[in-house]
């Protein structure tokens, strides 16, 4: 392939990769973005495989590289449990800081094309820099992946004068940078990179080890926005637009959600990027722990739950992490369409960290075919909750809970929540009156117009189905 056609081809894959970015931002038009990616991403690999600067020697080996890589993406993508996302999505930004990692080194001991002059600068600097994100980015990506999946626990690790560290680790980086730039031979500049990977591999750790486990999702959107300038990095190191390119719109998009889920959590952004993020006095207890009584939680039946939501006029239900765990949505779906078919104005209520990863529960209720335009987000729909007859929460605990606005010493105080108890009756389902994520207590069990359906989600809503139907 000639290089003006792999130029058009890399022009053709990084228009197809904004369009797929504008298609994910609606559910409605996801499926089609998803497949605008997936035709740009086919369409790069290509281009770069059959492009100017691969031997035909070397394709074989491109090949048997892209059989393995792909089969076991296949595999983690069949076998991943929704569930398990946020620690898969961890997994692959490891990969591609350590990809970052590689190919700066490769590209620093490569001396098939000579740099000289203000070039070389230049070219050493991106190899420096695309290393050091490179290596922050595994590092604290494996980190957030161990956290997700409970190898490591959620509760912050606190050095002492850990915030003198990282500055102390920051200025020796710079130190060792201009002393790997102005090195004379490769062998001399190695001691240089060598020892500030080290210190980048140590400070991801350090970064993602300091944050608390509820704070975990936005450190997961900060990874992947790292990932993508990483992936910048390596772009330039290799001179490819592409890369470049594709790599700034991961981390620009990253960092937009990251941004955006700092607001959801009312958190700081600044401080995530620091690092210290979700450490201060109100750290989240251990993932699980139970909650302390405060007040009498009463009981309700799904059959007294059928005949409410059935005397109701609206109902809006509040999907949670319960919901994906007891994989609960095809029969929400059910109920939704049996009382609309009786009249009673349906809609959804979607915190945006509602579950475990950015839009779970938007995935889950267009797989179970819920229309869209009844799926509201939290600003459309919150302040809707004193016209309310009856609002169901489904496995949600933390995204509803009123300490978030009334205790000002709550760990999660300042998020913003759904005001399900302004609801004339809200309906709390779950099997007992264990904590949420982040492991709090929630005081609207005890509310005078709360009541819990206590049990497995897809069981309790099978029931109230079938009360419904009789
Ligand atoms: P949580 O606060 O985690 O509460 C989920 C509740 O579901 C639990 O209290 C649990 O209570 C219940 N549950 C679990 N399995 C169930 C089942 N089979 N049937 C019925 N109930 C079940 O969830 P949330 O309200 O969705 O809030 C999300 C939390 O996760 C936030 O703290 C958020 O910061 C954090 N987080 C979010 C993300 C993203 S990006 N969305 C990523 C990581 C963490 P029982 O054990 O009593 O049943």
């Amino acid at each position: 392939m000639s290089q003006s056609l792999a130029t058009v081809a890399y022009l053709g894959a990084a228009i197809l990769f904004i369009l797929s970015l504008g298609g994910l931002s609606n559910p409605e038009t996801s499926r089609r973005g998803n497949v605008f990616g997936m035709v740009g991403m086919a369409l790069a690999v290509l281009a770069t495989v059959f492009g100017p600067r691969v031997s035909t020697s070397g394709i074989a080996w491109i090949v048997v590289a892209l059989v393995i890589g792909g089969g076991v993406g296949l595999y983690a993508a069949k076998v991943v449990k929704m569930t398990q996302m946020p620690e898969l999505v961890a997994l692959m930004h490891s990969l591609v800081g350590l990809a970052a990692c590689l190919v700066g080194f490769a590209s620093y001991v490569d001396t098939s094309i000579v740099y000289q002059g203000a070039e070389k600068a230049i070219h050493e600097v991106e190899i420096y820099v695309g290393i050091l994100i490179g290596a922050v980015t595994f590092s604290g990506s494996l980190v957030a992946f161990g956290k997700l999946n409970g190898k490591i626990g959620g509760k912050p690790l606190l050095l002492p004068a850990r915030h003198w560290l990282n500055l102390a680790a920051l200025l020796v980086v710079m130190w060792l940078g201009r002393a790997f730039v102005h090195a004379d031979t490769v062998g001399a500049g190695m001691l240089p990179l060598l020892v500030m990977t080290v210190i980048a591999l140590l400070f991801g750790v350090h970064m993602v080890m300091a944050i608390g486990g509820a704070d975990m999702p936005v450190v997961v959107s900060m990874l992947n926005s790292y990932s993508g300038w990483a992936a910048a990095a390596t772009g330039f190191m290799l001179s490819n637009d592409l890369l470049i390119v594709t790599g700034a719109l991961v981390g620009s998009s990253g960092a937009i959600l990251s941004y955006i889920m700092c607001q959801a959590m009312n958190r700081n952004f600044i401080s995530v990027i620091a690092g210290g993020f979700g450490s201060g006095a109100g750290a989240p207890a251990a993932k699980g722990a139970a909650a302390e009584p405060q007040g009498e939680a009463v009981p309700i039946s799904a059959v007294e739950t059928a005949e409410l939501l059935r005397d109701a006029k609206s109902v809006v239900i509040v999907p949670g992490y319960g919901m994906a765990v007891a994989q609960a949505q095809h029969t929400v779906n059910e109920i939704t369409r049996t009382l609309r078919d009786k009249g009673v104005n349906v809609r959804f209520a979607i915190h945006p960290v509602a579950g475990r990863m950015p839009g779970h529960m938007n995935v889950l209720l267009a797989e179970a075919k819920v229309p869209y335009d009844i799926v509201m987000e939290m600003d459309e729909i919150n302040d809707d909750f004193p016209d309310t007859d009856v609002a169901m929460v489904i496995g949600a605990n933390d995204i509803v809970n009123p300490a978030a606005q009334d205790d000002p010493t709550s760990p999660i105080a300042g998020m913003p929540v759904l005001e399900v108890w302004k609801a004339r009756h809200s309906i709390v389902m779950k099997r007992s009156m264990a904590s949420g994520y982040a492991g709090v207590d929630n005081p609207l069990f005890y509310k005078d117009n709360n009541r819990m359906l206590f049990g497995d989600a897809k069981k309790m809503l099978d029931e109230v189905l079938g009360a419904l139907k009789a």
